[in-house]
This record gives structure tokens, sequence and C-alpha cells, in this order.
């Protein structure tokens, strides 16, 4: 069964079409549209778009995070420009998380704003980056370091475009899934934990009301904290271990997802040095994410590097590192004066 939600952001507010299908809705009342995709999905998925919108223009981009570039979001921009596209045209994503990011980010600063649409196609992209409005291109001396925040004005999730999605894609968006279970939903943690087969078998009913249950948990955090001053940071949960994880065993090693279900591991097996987490959770948060077919163990990284990796980390304010913990596992909370020594007893042991 299909589900819609809405983002409640005042004007900016915007309803989110879930389920098997749900391209099927997909309407641009007459408006000009730019569709942004790259030359994987483009095969897969673009024929069906261009079916509700025959009249679209096509921006198709190389595949890649390595595209995902200031340079890229120039071609969008040159494409809109030279097409004479005005104000009130529409770009429509379809894509993972990367052509979200860009399209996103072209909608943001052409004409200072223009609407877009979200039809993301990776689940890491349904139940995380296509909501909430962050947008944006990595630079050189940083990932996603240029960019907005700029609300689609609608995200339609069709759980049909995930029958093609590579398995370990499709895992690492699970890892964001557990995510919103372990921050702030122990009733979500019980029920995936019951649904492991389903997920595992992509079957559609049940990825429709994880993608709705990950998304209303989404939709709450960024009503509250759009700008991320406060709460959504717990969204962060699992990724300053994971980033460290990622730099250091070379970007493209392990997928983001991947990185932040070692990450959760690790989050969770401090907060139980801190009296904070059972050592049952710890297990049981391991136990559902092995199950999910996700690695939960860091690859070999001496302490010392990875404390000085995880200071690298933008969410270091004052030289004092922010870590989202678990207090306890289904209820994240942010401390900012974790002891270095438990730090280093959890990474010796994880080590
Ligand atoms: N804006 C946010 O709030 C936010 C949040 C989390 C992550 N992100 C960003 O999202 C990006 C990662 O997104 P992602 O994990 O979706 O990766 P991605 O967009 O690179 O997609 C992963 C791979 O799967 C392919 N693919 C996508 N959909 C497919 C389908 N249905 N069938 C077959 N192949 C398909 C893509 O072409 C790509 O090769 C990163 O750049 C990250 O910074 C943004």
């Amino acid at each position: 069964m299909n589900r819609t939600l809405h983002v409640d952001l005042g004007e900016r507010s915007y309803p989110i079409h879930i389920g098997a299908g749900a391209l099927n809705g997909l309407d641009a009342q007459n408006r000009r549209c730019l569709i942004v995709t790259n030359d994987t999905i483009a095969p897969l998925y673009l024929p069906r778009v261009l079916e509700a919108l025959p009249d679209a223009a096509v921006c198709e981009l190389p595949d890649g995070e390595s595209f995902k570039t200031l340079d890229t979001a120039g071609r969008i921009l040159d494409q809109l420009a030279d097409g004479g596209f005005h104000r009130d045209s529409l770009i429509i994503a379809l894509g993972g998380g990367v052509i979200g990011d860009i399209a996103g980010f072209a909608a943001s600063v052409y004409h200072r704003g223009i609407d877009f649409i979200q039809i993301p196609t990776t689940l890491l992209a349904m139940v995380d980056s296509s909501v909430g409005g962050k947008t944006g291109v990595n630079h050189q001396a940083g990932k996603n370091l240029i960019g907005a925040f700029h609300q689609p004005v609608q995200v339609i999730a069709d759980l049909d475009l995930l029958a093609t999605l590579p398995p370990r894609e499709y895992a690492a968006g699970l890892a964001e899934v557990v995510k919103y279970a372990a921050l702030g939903d122990l009733q979500l943690l019980d029920w995936l934990e019951s649904r492991v087969a389903e997920l595992r078998s992509r079957d559609t009913d049940v990825l429709t009301e994880v993608v709705y249950r990950c998304c209303l948990a989404k939709a709450k955090i960024v009503a509250a904290d759009e700008r991320e001053q406060g709460q959504r940071a717990l969204l962060n949960l699992g990724h300053t271990f994971g980033h460290a994880i990622e730099t250091a065993s070379g970007y493209g090693t392990l997928l983001h997802g991947e990185a932040v279900a070692i990450g959760m591991v690790m989050a969770a097996d401090l907060s139980c040095r801190l009296g904070w987490a059972s050592a049952e959770e710890v297990a049981r948060l391991r136990s559902l994410l092995s199950a999910l077919s996700l690695p939960t163990s860091p690859p070999p990284i001496p302490p010392d590097e990875f404390i000085a990796l995880m200071q690298r980390d933008k969410k270091v304010l004052n030289n004092r590192l922010r870590l989202v913990l678990l207090r306890p596992l289904g209820h994240a909370v942010i401390s900012a004066d974790v002891p270095l020594d438990t730090l280093r007893e959890s990474l010796d042991a994880a080590a």
C-alpha cells in the first residue's frame, strides 16, 4: 500500500510519496523540466520518467561521487541558462544521493533558487539524502564543502526502482535504516529484527513501511532543526567513526553506509564503556547489522591515527570531540566531553 507523509516546514513544506509504482503520480503541472540523472540510471528509468514528462530536457551526468563537483553543477547550470529555463522551471533529480545533492544544489542557485523534485533511486537516498534539503558538492578540501539548504517541492520514493540496486548499495542503505532505529525508535528496531528475511529479499510492502518510518523520523528532526543548530546532529550517529574509517581505508574501499554500520557499533561500544548502554545492546545492534550483510568491525587502524582522523571531522567544536552516543540504545545523545582514555580503550578493543 502506498503512503504519503508531509515534511512540515511552513512555506517550504512538501509531501513524500512512498510505494511501489509511486512514480506513476509524477506530475510537473506543465512546467518546463530538466531531468538530471546519470549514465547508469538513465537506461534503467529515464524512459519511465519521460513517459510522464515527454517534453522534458535531460542532463545525463557521468556516474560517481568523483563527479559531485562544482564543475558538474556548472554543466547543469549551463544547460539551464543556454536552454532559457526560467524562474518557474523545475529540476527533477533522478538518482541516488550523488545526483540528488548536485541537482538540488544547481536548483538552489539557479535564478537564486528554483523548484526541484527528488526521485531517489537508492535506499540511502529514499531514507536519508532526498529528505531534509541539504544539497551540495565536494571540493578537494572537503566533502560537501560547498552547498546550500534548499528543500525539494516533492519527493517520490518508488520502491520498484530498488530492484536493480547492487546488493552492497542496498545493504548500505539498510545501515541508515538501522541508524534511525538505534538513535530514536526501539519499536522500529524490534520490527526490523522481526523482518530480516523480508528486508533481505527487498519485499516492497516491508520497504514501504521502512521508508515511511525513516522519513517520518527524519522529517520530525528536520522540522525541529532545519539548519542543524542542534538535534539534527543526532542523525550523525556512527558518522564520526565512519568518516575516520572511510579516510583511513581510502575512499571507495568501503561504502559510506558500510562505514556508518561499523561506526554505529563503535559508538555503541563506547557508550557501553561509559556505562550508558549495556553489552547486550551492543551485541543486539551488531547482530542486526550482520544479519543485513553489513560489516561491524573496523579494518586495522592504529588508535592514535583513528583519534587524529576523528578530530579532523567537522563535528569538532572548540577542539573537543563531539560524538553522538547511545544513552541507551534507542536514544542518541550528543556528548562533547568523552574522556580520551575511554575512547582509546574502545579503539584498542576494536583494533
Ligand atoms: N543531502 C543529504 O542529506 C545527504 C545525506 C546522506 C548522504 N548524502 C550524499 O549521498 C551520496 C551517496 O548517495 P548514494 O549512496 O545514493 O550513492 P550514489 O548516488 O553514488 O548511488 C550509488 C550507486 O548506485 C547506482 N544506482 C543508483 N540507483 C540505482 C538503481 N536503482 N539501480 C541500479 N543502480 C543504481 C548509482 O549510479 C551509483 O553507481 C553521497 O554523496 C553523500 O554525501 C547526502
